[in-house]
């Protein structure tokens, strides 16, 4: 049976097979070939888009709106003060009212279940732009991006460690979409930090039905090992009250990715991968105030010696975010 997602919600990777995720992987390759070669067909002429931030974005936002406009359609920005949605209109009403208007909904907020919510009354596809559990079109733009860098490798023989706060949406989402892809995934964080019981559950079936390895450990010298990914995410996330940052940087500062951490993958062709935005200098607010109450003015989740060093794909990570939303905007409301 051929792969069909139109009409398809795009809202966590365990609602997709390997083989689905897979075809989106090829789509975004086409369309970036297509886009470098200025041959793209426009599939999405005459749509219209509704992009709702409750979380502020740089990345997620300009992917959907470039995305929209490459492809023939137009989009409109609503951020958290620029509509009713939670304060005056419930989420329901809101999903009835913009299904309207629109062909497609990307939404970006807190809790997992007001974007479900917001699928479950919406009649157009609902695409998840973030939420406090998980981040799938980041996963698509990780994977396409460690495809285009594995030196030929399959997926399936790939080894990449994500090391930092893995209960979060990025910890979560990368143990689950390589445990779905059959990768070699290592999750490297203190024990207060692991995705939740229901999260490992979940990944260690999908991993049994597709060949993946899954590693969790709080012992850096075990998951570095042959690691031709090592990647992070900032240790305090949006909407973490700032307080949390002093016990936060305690847990993880052994969790730091620096130049010993890459040596110990033993691997010469390391690569570094961050969903962005980083703290590896003191040239952001939050990274010049944590550097005057700490010292730690070298950087926090990541050196500033590892950002800038020739391991570090994050910038063509970030622009795989626009090839890889494209392809799910494509695939879900295109022609
Ligand atoms: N990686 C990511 O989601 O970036 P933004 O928060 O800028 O969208
Ligand atoms: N965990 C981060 C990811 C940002 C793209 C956050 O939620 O703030």
């Amino acid at each position: 049976m051929p792969v069909n997602l139109r009409h398809r919600d795009f809202l966590k990777e365990l609602d997709f097979t390997r083989r689905e995720l897979e075809y989106l992987l090829d789509l975004s390759r086409d369309l970036k070939r297509a886009k470098y070669t200025g041959n793209e067909r426009q599939r999405m002429k005459g749509k219209n888009v509704a992009l709702i931030f409750e979380k502020t974005s740089t990345r997620t936002r300009c992917a959907f709106e470039v995305g929209a406009a490459d492809q023939g359609a137009s989009s409109t920005y609503l951020d958290p003060s620029g509509s009713q949605l939670g304060h005056k209109e419930s989420i329901a009403d809101t999903a009835a009212v913009l299904a309207g208007f629109y062909d497609g909904i990307e939404y970006r907020g807190s809790a997992q279940s007001n974007v479900e919510e917001l699928a479950a009354y919406s009649n157009v596809p609902v695409w998840n732009g973030l939420t406090d559990e998980w981040h799938p079109t980041q996963m698509l733009a990780d994977f396409l991006t460690m495809h285009e860098h594995a030196r030929g490798k399959p997926i399936q023989n790939i080894t990449y460690t994500y090391m930092g706060d893995a209960r979060s949406n990025m910890g979560n989402s990368e143990l689950v979409m390589g445990a779905i892809m059959g990768a070699d995934v290592r999750i490297c964080s203190p024990k207060a930090l692991w995705p939740s019981e229901e999260v490992q559950e979940a990944a260690r079936e999908r991993a049994e039905e597709s060949g993946a390895r899954i590693m969790l450990t709080e012992d850096p010298d075990e998951a570095l090992p042959g690691s031709d990914f090592v990647m992070t995410d900032v240790w305090v996330s949006m909407g973490e009250p700032a307080e949390v940052w002093n016990e936060r940087i305690k847990l993880l500062k052994p969790y730091q990715i620096n130049r010993a951490a890459l040596e110990k993958t033993g691997v010469p062709h390391v690569r570094f991968m961050h969903c962005l935005p980083a703290f590896h200098d003191t040239n952001t607010k939050v990274g010049q105030k944590i550097a005057a109450e700490t010292g730690m003015t070298d950087g926090l989740e990541v050196t500033d010696e590892v950002f800038r060093s020739e391991a570090n794909i994050a910038f063509l990570q970030a622009e795989n975010r626009l090839h890889t939303i494209k392809a799910i905007m494509v695939a879900t409301i295109g022609d």
